[in-house]
């Protein structure tokens, strides 16, 4: 009740023009708190996960021996990109939006997205969309740098994401006391995760839009994995199923290697596939989680959703995603928690979900410097936005590459190494 009196006083300092979207927003997490406190002891039941069957986990191999059709531009047509945006590149030492940090020749995340969209597009005679969830962290100088692609081939679309409250760890309370994000409230606010997506793509508008457009699939990855392309065969799959029946989630998973064991992987639970994460795991059965050989692959987060069915889930309220507790410490030293949502975990809720096992170059995170070094050397060829790893390695992994503590901010980085290209023994 005091939770409902405080958001009720952070609303009442919101502008006028702020209003209808604070509203949303404090309304949404409302939902997410009151579930977080009806929440009692761990959201899987160990004994309950099972292997998925054979059929629910395709291997790449055989959606793409599958073909590609004639008809490839209209397929294409029905395809909408989007681009998780919403996180900062403060891992990496940058202030601004990660996408905004250049990783290839002075490309950006974001730069490389649009030149594979480009590309597809002129090569395919195609319009397919790129749309990009930002979050108030990253919304403002993502904006600015739009302006930058008025010339390319691509449509650039973006929605906000929610803003929600951190609230104490004692008293459960909202840090803020108003709306504002800036100033002594600048850590008081949060974009609660990925999981977002399906409300903030539906509360913005551009899901309709894009159906009555006569889109059918978005692809939905990180922007930071810069193995994310699309891919033909996948959409092909999804467009053309072949046992008739519309598969309205796929989630693009790989083996794992003993360097994810962390990863969220997929098993078979009460009948339906579902994204199992380590935090959700029993401390007993951690080392079972992990090992490679129970749980083979893990989720890239690649994913393919059906437009009509994240419109018929949302208007149900049906989408079900387990809360993740993020505590965190701000500067000052007071402990918060942020509740948080993933989007994959959503995938229990669809109809006929499919797991495709990708190969790892489908994967290409680039999460610290180390992996920046990476994909800046000659282990990779750019092509059209698009990185292709050296044949002369031997293996589909990457070599491991670990940078000390003085590197592990980009601006010391590229400083004190003063090259753009490294040349790696591959
Ligand atoms: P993260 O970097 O936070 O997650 O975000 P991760 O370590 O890869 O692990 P997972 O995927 O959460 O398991 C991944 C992508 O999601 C975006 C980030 O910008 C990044 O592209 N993101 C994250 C959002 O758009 N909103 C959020 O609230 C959180």
């Amino acid at each position: 009740l005091s939770v409902k009196k405080e958001l009720e006083k952070i609303l009442t300092t919101a502008p006028p023009h702020e209003f209808e979207h604070t509203k949303k927003d404090l309304d949404g997490f409302r939902k997410l708190f009151h579930r977080f406190l009806q929440e009692k002891g761990p959201s899987v039941d160990w004994g309950k996960i099972q292997r998925p069957p054979e059929d629910s986990i395709q291997p790449y191999e055989k959606v793409k021996a599958r073909g590609l059709p004639d008809n490839i531009s209209s397929v294409l047509n029905k395809l909408v990109v989007v681009k998780l945006n919403g996180g900062l590149g403060t891992s990496m030492g940058c202030k601004g939006p990660k996408s905004l940090i250049g990783v290839r020749n002075e490309n950006t995340f974001l730069d490389l997205t649009v030149q594979q969209i480009e590309h597809l597009n002129k090569t395919y005679n195609t319009d397919v969309p790129l749309v990009l969830m930002n979050s108030f962290n990253t919304d403002e100088d993502t904006k600015k740098i739009l302006q930058k692609y008025n010339h390319c081939r691509v449509k650039i679309y973006t929605f906000n994401q929610s803003r929600y409250p951190r609230i104490n760890k004692e008293s459960l309370l909202p840090v803020a006391k108003n709306v504002s994000f800036s100033g002594e409230n600048t850590e008081a606010w949060y974009p609660p995760g990925h999981g977002d997506i399906y409300a903030s793509f539906y509360n913005s508008g551009l899901l309709d839009t894009f159906i009555g457009e006569g889109k059918e699939y978005i692809f939905v990855s990180n922007i930071d994995n810069l193995g994310a392309t699309v891919d033909l065969y996948i959409l092909n799959h999804l467009m053309n199923p072949p046992n008739g029946k519309p598969c309205e989630f796929v989630m693009e998973v790989t083996n794992k290697t003993r360097a994810d064991v962390k990863g969220g992987t997929l098993t078979q639970y009460e009948g339906k596939l579902r994204l199992v994460e380590i935090a959700q795991v029993p401390k007993a059965h951690v080392d079972e989680f992990k090992s490679v050989s129970k749980f083979k692959i893990f989720n890239t987060n690649n994913l393919w959703i059906s437009l009509a069915a994240v419109k018929r889930l949302q208007e149900q309220n049906a989408i079900d995603m387990e809360i993740i507790v993020n505590p965190k410490t701000l500067d000052g030293g007071l402990n918060v928690i942020q509740l948080e949502t993933a989007v994959g975990a959503a995938i229990k809720s669809f109809e006929n979900s499919l797991g495709i096992n990708v190969p790892r170059s489908r994967f290409l995170p680039v999460k610290t410097t180390s992996d920046l070094l990476l994909v800046m050397s000659n282990l990779y060829s750019l092509n059209a936005g698009s990185l292709t790893m050296s044949e002369k390695r031997e293996f589909p992994t990457v070599p491991l590459v670990k940078l000390g503590s003085s590197f592990t901010k980009v601006r010391n980085y590229k400083d004190d190494i003063h090259v753009n290209l490294y040349f790696l023994n591959v």
